[in-house]
C-alpha cells in the first residue's frame, strides 16, 4: 500500500507508477477527484484525478474501489483524454458499489464553502464532501444506478425532493430538473461506463487468490483523514492505511507492506493549522523550486520545514514498514536545513502528536538544523553517488521515523528517484 503521511501532494502518484511496474493490480480505495497525481513517463506528463496511475502499464488492471466517490462526466473525460494521448483504459474497473458525485453535490460544496466566508476549509469545490455526506446519511447514489434507470430515477427523484428546496431557499441557487439530470447521466454516462462497472472486491480477492499482486493507492493523505487529520481541515474520506480495507474491500492481514511518502519537506493547500509553515523567502523559494501549485486545482501550495512529530504519528496510524522520500532535490540550494523534531506548546515540549485541536494551533516547532549539500541532486541515482550531508539527511529522518526509507525521488521523472535501502 502506498499512503500520503502529510497534507497530500507528497509525490505518491511517482511511487506509485513506479510501483504498479511489478503489480498485477492498482487499486484506488478512497477519494475522489480532488486527487491530482502527476506522473512524467517518457518525457510525458500524465496528470491523473481519479484513474489509478498503474494504468500506464499495460499488464496492470487499475481499479476504482467501492471507497471512491465517482464523478462520472469527470471520469469519462479523464479516460479520453489519455485515451488521445495513447493510453489504453479498457482495463479499468470501477466498482459498481462506489457512490456518484452528481451536479448538486458540487454546487453544494462551492455554496458552503462561501457560506463559512472567513472560516471557509478551502476544499477543492469537487463535491467529495457533500457526496460522502450522502452516503453516510444513506441517499446516495451509486455506479451501479446508472445501470439500471428505474432505480436511478427514484433515488435522484428523491435526493431531490430535499436538495432542491436547500438550494433555491438556503443558498439562493437554482435547483436541478429531474429529467433533465436523470437523462445526461443515464444516456451519456451509463452506457460509456457500463463495460467498466464490476464487483471490485470479487476481482481483488480472485488476484489475490491466484497469487497475483496488488498495490493500494491512498489520495490525500493522513493529515487530511476525517478521523485522523487536523479536522475539520481535512477531507472527507480515511486516507489512512485502515481507510484502504474498507475502500477496497479486504481485510488487513492481506497487506503486507505499507510505504508512507514524504517529502523532503512539507506543504499544505487549503486552510488548515501548519506548525512549521514557513512564510518568509525560504517558502517562496520551496514553492519555486518544487513548482508547489495543485495539479488540478493550480493552488499555490503552502510549504514548510519537514515536521518528524507529523511522521511519527503516520509511522503509528499507518504502521508504515517504509518511507518513501520524494523531492530530496528540492533543498539541493538551502543550507541549512532544518527540521521539526518537537512542538514547544506552552512551554513544555511534545515529541508525539497533540491530540486537541487547540494545542496543534499553538504549537511552536522546535527545530533541529543539518548542514545543506549545495549540489545537484537531481541525476544521482545511487546511493553511493549521495553527498555525505544529504545521506545524514535522509539517516537522519529515518531515526526520527523509525522506520527505513527505501525509495529516494530527486526528480519528476520516471528514473529520477534512488533506491535507498532493502525493503524490511
Ligand atoms: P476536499 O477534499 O475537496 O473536500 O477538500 C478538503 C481539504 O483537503 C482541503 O484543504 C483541500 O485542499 C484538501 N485536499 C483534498 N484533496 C487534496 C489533494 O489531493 N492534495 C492536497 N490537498 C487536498
Amino acid at each position: 500500500m502506498v499512503v500520503g503521511t502529510q497534507w497530500g501532494d507528497e509525490g505518491k502518484g511517482k511511487f506509485t507508477d513506479l510501483l504498479a511496474r511489478d503489480q498485477d493490480m492498482v487499486v484506488r480505495y478512497q477519494g475522489g477527484h480532488n486527487a491530482g497525481h502527476t506522473l512524467v513517463a517518457e518525457g510525458e506528463t500524465f496528470k491523473l484525478q481519479l484513474v489509478p496511475s498503474g494504468v500506464l502499464y499495460p499488464h496492470v488492471t487499475p481499479v476504482i474501489g467501492n471507497g471512491v466517490v465517482v464523478d462520472p462526466v469527470v471520469l469519462i473525460e479523464e479516460v479520453d483524454r489519455l485515451g488521445g494521448m495513447g493510453v489504453d483504459c479498457r482495463k479499468l474497473v470501477v466498482s459498481g458499489n462506489a457512490h456518484l458525485i452528481l451536479p448538486y453535490h458540487q454546487v453544494l460544496d462551492v455554496v458552503a464553502e462561501r457560506h463559512l466566508g472567513r472560516n471557509k476549509l478551502g476544499t477543492t469545490k469537487r463535491g467529495i464532501g457533500p457526496a460522502y455526506a450522502d452516503k453516510a446519511a444513506r441517499v446516495g447514489l451509486r455506479v451501479q444506478d446508472l445501470l439500471d434507470p428505474k432505480i436511478f430515477r427514484q433515488k435522484l427523484a428523491m435526493v431531490l425532493h430535499e436538495k432542491n428546496p436547500l438550494l433555491a431557499k438556503v443558498y439562493n441557487r437554482l435547483p436541478f430538473d429531474l429529467d433533465t439530470l436523470a437523462d445526461q447521466y443515464l444516456n451519456e454516462c451509463g452506457p460509456r461506463l457500463a463495460p467498466h462497472i464490476a464487483d471490485t472486491v470479487g476481482l481483488l480477492h480472485d488476484a489475490l487468490e491466484s497469487g497475483q499482486s496488488v498495490l493500494l493507492e491512498g489520495a490525500q493523505a493522513m493529515f487530511l483523514d476525517l478521523d485522523h487529520g487536523t479536522y475539520p481541515f481535512v477531507t472527507s474520506s480515511n486516507p489512512v492505511a485502515g481507510g484502504a480495507c474498507v475502500g477496497a474491500g479486504i481485510g488487513p492481514r492481506h497487506i503486507d507492506r505499507v510505504i508512507g511518502v514524504t517529502k523532503a519537506y512539507i506543504t499544505r493547500v487549503g486552510a488548515g493549522p501548519f506548525p512549521s509553515e514557513l512564510t518568509d523567502e525560504i517558502g517562496d523559494h520551496l514553492v519555486d523550486v518544487g513548482r508547489e501549485y495543485g495539479t488540478n486545482t493550480k493552488r499555490r501550495r503552502r510549504c514548510g520545514w519537514l515536521d518528524t512529530v507529523m511522521l511519527r504519528h503516520a509511522v503509528r496510524v499507518n504502521s508504515l514498514s517504509d518511507l518513501a522520500i520524494a523531492k530530496l532535490d528540492v533543498l539541493d540550494a538551502l543550507d541549512p536545513i532544518k527540521v521539526c523534531v518537537a512542538y514547544d506548546v506552552g512551554g513544555e515540549r511534545r515529541t508525539s502528536m497533540p491530540y486537541h485541536q487547540s494545542e496543534i494551533h499553538r504549537a511552536v516547532p522546535v527545530y533541529e538544523e543539518l548542514p545543506g549539500w549545495c549540489s545537484d541532486l537531481s541525476g544521482v541515482s545511487d546511493r553511493s553517488e549521495l553527498p555525505r550531508q544529504a545521506e545524514d539527511y535522509l539517516s537522519f529522518i529515518e531515526d526520527q521515523a523509525g522506520v527505513p526509507a527505501t525509495l529516494v525521488g530527486v526528480g519528476p521523472g520516471r528514473d529520477q528517484f534512488i533506491a535507498f535501502s532493502r525493503v524490511p
